[in-house]
């Protein structure tokens, strides 16, 4: 179940980035945010008795010593425990429902789930915000763990995309992902019909810029990969009409 009509503690979650994430949080008796920071995601959860506890949990000393001074500002001690050390080794076997991963890329998400699954933790509910938006994200948790992504949209903020996506680790997904086309290998289907105009064209034009740079570094190599380029440019115009439909479509 998600809250998205409520806002969430906005003196607190001042961001529509941080309000998003909090709006998919599930109630829930306990949730641990990895990679805390400022630790204001559980301090708002739990004012808002969206969850009853929380752990604020990062791997840096600092960022720790601000989530504990405004857990002290908030007299919220006994209920939110500031926790140091990397992604979810900080938490128990079924301490904590649901866990929120925000601010992270890809590489440092997938090694936090690597090294510590949620599933053998007891987490039901997982939810990822990101700023690199990549379908193999989304591939990684329906095929390769065989967890169900409930929700995933993208949120365009001070034109800063980010990718969120909530995730079941204990539940089977409902379907195997299949992309058909080259513009679904990168735009996952829910994402093509679910978001706004205005984050899919920013979507499109970014992916559309990271493929050039691709494609311009396949072909300054001394022996470029021609299978590889050739799908990077199939890729790349697919993106570029995938635009221009959504740009027609406006008019
Ligand atoms: C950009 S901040 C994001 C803060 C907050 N989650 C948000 O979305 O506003 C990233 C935080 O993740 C922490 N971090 C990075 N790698 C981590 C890891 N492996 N385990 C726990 N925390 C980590 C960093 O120390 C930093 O405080």
């Amino acid at each position: 179940m998600t809250r998205t009509d409520l806002s969430i503690q906005p003196d607190i979650l001042k961001t529509e980035r941080l309000q998003r994430l909090a709006s998919l949080v599930p109630p829930c008796e306990c949730m641990v945010d990895v990679g805390t920071d400022h630790g204001w995601l559980p301090i708002a959860l739990v004012k808002a008795q969206v969850a009853q506890r929380a752990i604020a949990s990062d791997v840096l000393p600092d960022p720790l010593k601000s989530a504990h001074k405004h857990v002290r500002m908030h007299n919220l001690l006994e209920v939110v425990d500031v926790r140091l050390g990397h992604g979810l080794s900080t938490v128990k076997p079924n301490e904590a429902e649901v866990a929120t991963i925000a601010g992270m890329g890809l590489k440092s998400i997938l090694s936090i789930l690597h090294d510590n699954p949620p599933d053998t933790l007891g987490i039901k509910t997982l939810i990822i915000q990101t700023p690199q938006v990549d379908n193999t994200l989304r591939a990684h948790f329906v095929n390769e763990l065989q967890w169900h992504v409930s929700h995933e949209e993208i949120i365009l903020e001070s034109q800063k995309l980010y990718h969120m996506l909530v995730v079941h680790p204990q539940q089977k997904p409902d379907a195997p992902h299949a992309p058909t086309s080259a513009l679904d290998q990168m735009i996952s289907k829910t994402l093509q019909e679910s978001q706004s105009k205005e984050a899919l064209i920013a979507l499109s034009d970014w992916l559309a810029f990271r493929h050039n740079l691709r494609i311009n570094g396949m072909k300054r190599a001394s022996s470029p990969d021609e299978n590889a380029l050739k799908e990077a440019i199939l890729q790349h115009q697919a993106l570029v009409d995938f635009k221009e439909k959504l740009q027609g479509n406006q008019d």
